[in-house]
């Protein structure tokens, strides 16, 4: 039996102002960066809490990046700096817990940096691809087949 080759998983937790319109300027623009990238586009960066992260890397995810507005241009004038703080406490759990903090990192992307976003994503897929797979990941996909075999 051949292993499987390891392809991380990246989701994006971003805001539907600055850097999704980064992101969606990328992709006019033609610019290529990893397809490990998935992207749950949310109102504000704001809106991410320490629960959120830690449910997303349950759910499988090898590394996650939370990227809003540059501090100064949050539409809701704080949401960025209150993801930042969060981002930066939910760094130090997963290196208590062993999963390493560099697997999740804060990004502030303004509208028109589409090439920052392409890097981003270069960036975290990196370290995903050095950190190797979730373990919360590959014993979710063990359940998973466990309990579909016991079906
Ligand atoms: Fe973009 Fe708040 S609206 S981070």
């Amino acid at each position: 039996m051949t292993e499987q080759k390891y392809e991380p998983k990246v989701v994006a937790l971003i805001c539907t102002y600055c850097t999704y319109t980064a992101a969606d300027m990328a992709g006019s623009m033609r610019l290529q960066y990893p397809p490990s990238i998935r992207v749950v586009k949310l109102l504000c960066t704001g809106k991410v809490d320490i629960l959120y992260i830690l449910e997303v890397f349950k759910a499988g995810a090898d590394a996650v990046m939370v990227s809003g507005c540059e501090i100064g241009d949050c539409h809701f004038l704080e949401g960025n700096l209150r993801a930042k703080e969060r981002v930066a406490h939910a760094k130090q759990l997963l290196d208590e817990v062993g999963l390493g903090g560099d697997r999740l990192e804060m990004f502030h992307i303004g509208a028109s940096d589409a090439p920052q976003w392409a890097e981003a994503v270069e960036t975290m897929t990196r370290r995903a691809l050095e950190l190797g797979p979730n373990p919360l990941g590959r014993s979710r996909a063990r359940s998973e087949s466990a309990a579909a075999a016991a079906s």
